[in-house]
This record gives C-alpha cells, sequence and structure tokens, in this order.
C-alpha cells in the first residue's frame, strides 16, 4: 500500500488524476473502472482539462462503473449514469458504447446483477479501479454487513448512506433505498486500485479502513489485503495518522 499525502482537495485531485493520466497515456486501450461521488469530480475535471489540451485520448478506452441506483433513469440527474456522462463523458472523446455501468432501470434486478458482472468479469477487472470511501466504510455500495460480497448484487442502501447522499437530492425522501454495486471480487480483480479521500470526516473511517481488522464490517479494509493500492488523500482526511 503507498499512502499519498495531499495538501487539499485540489491537490488530492491532480495527484489522482496523474495516475490515470499516466496509465491512459501509456496504454489508450485501458480499462479504467470508475466511481462517482464528490471526492472524484475534481479528478475527472482534472481529465477533462487534459484531454482539452490536447494531451489525454479516450477513443480507445473502456469504462465500467462500480454502482448505480435502482429506480432512477439515465435521464435523471441524480442518476450516476448522469453524473458520468455530465462531468466526464460528454466532453471527452470517449466512445459511449464503451462505457458501462449498471442499469437501474432494468427489468428484472437480478438478471441486470448477472449481466453487468459478466461485463466486469468479460474485461477481468480493471487496469485501474478508481474508489471513493463511504463515511461507515463503503467502496461503491458495498454496506457494512455480516460478509463480503463478492459480484455484482444489488442492496439495500444503509440508513446513514442515504442520509449522506440526500445532499445530492431536493429531500430525503428522494434518495433511492435500492442500488446495484460491484462486489468485493469485482473490485478486487484491478490490477491497481486508486482510493481518494478528503475531508476531516473521513479521517477516522480511513484510519480504521487502512489500519483496522479487516472485516465486512468495515467493507473497505479488504482493500489491504491488495497487492497495488495507492491511497491520495488530503491532510485532513489523514489526520489521525
Ligand atoms: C456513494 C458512492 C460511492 C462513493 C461514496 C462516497 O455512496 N456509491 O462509490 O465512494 O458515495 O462519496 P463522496 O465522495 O461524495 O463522499
Amino acid at each position: 500500500m503507498r499512502i499519498i499525502k495531499a495538501k487539499d482537495y485540489e491537490d488530492m485531485s491532480r495527484k489522482a488524476a496523474s495516475i490515470f493520466f499516466a496509465r491512459t497515456f501509456m496504454r489508450p486501450d485501458s480499462v479504467l473502472g470508475l466511481a462517482t461521488g464528490s471526492s472524484v469530480l475534481g479528478l475527472y475535471a482534472s481529465l477533462v482539462e487534459s484531454h482539452r489540451k490536447g494531451d489525454l485520448d479516450f477513443s480507445g478506452v473502456r469504462t465500467f462503473n462500480l454502482d448505480e441506483y435502482v429506480g432512477l433513469p439515465a435521464d435523471s440527474d441524480q442518476s450516476y449514469r448522469y453524473y458520468m456522462n455530465d462531468n466526464l463523458f460528454r466532453h471527452v472523446n470517449i466512445r459511449i458504447e464503451n462505457t458501462h455501468l449498471p442499469d437501474g432501470m432494468a427489468k428484472d434486478t437480478d438478471t441486470e446483477c448477472k449481466r453487468y458482472n459478466s461485463v466486469v468479469e468479460g474485461f477481468g477487472g480493471a487496469d485501474v479501479q478508481l474508489l471513493g470511501l463511504g463515511l461507515n466504510g463503503h467502496i461503491g455500495f458495498n454496506e457494512p454487513g455480516d460478509s463480503f460480497v463478492g459480484g455484482v448484487h444489488a442492496v439495500d442502501l444503509d440508513e446513514s448512506t442515504i442520509k449522506a447522499n440526500s445532499r445530492f437530492f431536493a429531500d430525503e425522501g428522494d434518495v433511492p433505498r435500492r442500488a446495484i454495486t460491484m462486489g468485493i471480487r469485482n473490485i478486487m480483480m484491478a490490477g491497481k486500485i486508486v482510493l481518494c479521500v478528503s475531508g476531516a470526516q473521513k479521517a477516522g473511517i480511513l484510519r480504521e479502513v487502512l489500519c483496522g481488522e479487516i472485516t465486512p464490517r468495515v467493507p473497505g479494509s479488504v482493500l489491504q489485503l491488495h497487492r497495488d493500492l495507492i491511497v491520495v488523500a488530503d491532510e485532513a482526511a489523514l489526520s489521525r495518522f
């Protein structure tokens, strides 16, 4: 595990983006595992900027995302498909058919989980997997529980996650209660994992994730077992180290 200490959010975003930049620059056909949330917004802005300058070509890049809410259509501005289009895909020359997310509107969620699992496993995992960290230690939407779930699966979101994510919705009641997420095996198959963490409110959970017991009660703790984990975190998030 490598921990890269950044000064603040902007610095974290630039440093984390440079890992994705380097990989994509050297290997234009890279498979990138992508995440949503506020921690990774600056990273996407930085990649868009590199593309605008003519330094980064996405025409051969393939992506898949960690998760999606159940019940939100792609054109809902709260769906993760919308977030990805809005913050990255429509600003770069990626082919939209090379971008993959679970379909939150699929008629049958179990069938959709199987389909998406084949997509992810078909790639053999990501070359580089981006992750944010939930306040309760979740990665993707792998919520604290009694066991690690390996493959793509549907989850009931934690009350704490619904509360945390309600900041993006007009009303807490509008936050979907279910999601489809990549599982722990899907995530751990990545060649390299980049975990972005920012802010003092994540300091306690980041310490638990990196230094505590490896347990499904703190899903991110499993990352301690990955052979190429890079944590890019700002000083506030690392203040308990
Ligand atoms: C959501 C996403 C996660 C993300 C987490 C942290 O719940 N499903 O993939 O890592 O939020 O989000 P933020 O970066 O906004 O704190």
